[in-house]
């Protein structure tokens, strides 16, 4: 049984505890993190419990990864659970989740680093690296004309946070941007549509469409057949949110039938993506082991921690996620 210490919080004078299970592994990485920027707070990581009945009423903050489903409703004190990923399938899928605030990460590093992946990808067929690749083991010196980056109209499919870095991260490099979002929010400039109806233009308008949508019950197989068939036949598409929205087979129909010109596919329905699948060996596929967008303790745990801080001096953290309770109805 590890022995609980109870350091009292300088300036609250009781202590704050905080639960870390991070997929009942990685905790210790995120309070090694952690712990320098919430100094008076007292840490837990889950695996290293052999008892979590001890904790469960002065537990305030859970900041999970892939907890146990109904693990959440024991501890009586929550105030607040933090995800520690972008994702939030597995809060989605545990309805016992206690009514209290759930806040998502968003890490402008994670949101950055998927920018530039995407704008590698466009960047690598613009400018034909993989060709000068393939001449240089042949030592054979032609160049290629390259399309001006203002002429590459690059259409980003989900709006939050991460799609709207990369649209911005896009619109620095000079592509055109466009957004779509299915609901209405504000964004500056970036030209964005919104609602169901505007997305059909915009695909058709597109040379390149990146995906940056959650899976939720709007979105598994967005990226149906219909949509596919609106594209440009020379796009690309780019997926970096999860793999459930795209409808698998019909995008091997349209790679096939030249519907589209490529696929750039960083998320899969089944991760690791099994040998079997038809993916790792179509030409026109790029298959990338979902990296596009790691989570880093190291940044996020600033973020987190801002969180924890906003809420302790009664502000309100950012950016909330619905309860599952709420997505249920
Ligand atoms: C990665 O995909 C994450 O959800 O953090």
């Amino acid at each position: 049984m590890i022995i609980l210490q109870r350091f009292p919080h300088p300036s609250i004078g009781v202590y704050v505890a905080i639960l870390i299970n991070n997929d009942g592994s990685g905790s210790q990485e995120w309070a090694d993190h952690l712990q320098p920027h919430l100094p008076e707070h007292t840490l837990y990581c889950f695996e290293q419990l052999d008892d979590t009945d001890a904790i469960v009423d002065d537990i305030e903050y859970a900041l999970v990864w892939n907890h146990p489903a109904g693990e959440l409703q024991r501890y009586s004190n929550l105030k607040a659970i933090l995800i520690l990923g972008a994702g939030t399938e597995h809060i989605d899928h545990d309805a016992t989740v206690p009514r209290v605030p759930i806040v998502r990460l968003v890490d402008p590093e994670m949101s950055r680093d998927m920018a530039q992946y995407a704008l590698y990808w466009v960047m690598n067929s613009q400018r034909h690296y993989d060709t000068y690749r393939q001449q240089q083991l042949q030592q054979h010196w032609q160049r290629y004309p390259a399309a001006a980056a203002g002429d590459i109209n690059v259409l980003i499919v989900g709006m939050g946070e991460i799609g709207t870095t990369i649209a911005e991260i896009f619109q620095l490099n000079g592509f055109r941007v466009s957004g779509w979002n299915r609901s209405t929010k504000q964004i500056a400039h970036i030209d964005c549509r919104f609602g169901v109806d505007a997305l059909r233009p915009a695909l058709r308008e597109a040379d390149v469409v990146v995906l940056c949508l959650p899976k939720n019950e709007h979105t598994i197989g967005f990226m149906n057949r219909q949509r596919l068939a609106e594209m440009k036949s020379s796009a690309t598409l780019i997926n970096i949110g999860r793999g459930a929205v795209i409808d698998e087979q019909a995008l091997r129909e349209a790679l096939d039938n030249e519907t589209i010109s490529r696929a750039v596919l960083d998320v899969f329905s089944e991760e690791p993506l099994p040998s079997d699948e038809w993916y790792w060996q179509h030409p026109k596929v790029t298959v990338t082991p979902h990296m596009s967008g790691a989570t880093y303790p190291r940044s996020a745990a600033k973020v987190i921690a801002a969180n924890i801080r906003r809420i302790e001096r009664g502000e309100t953290p950012f950016p909330l996620h619905s309860h599952p309770a709420h997505l249920e109805n």
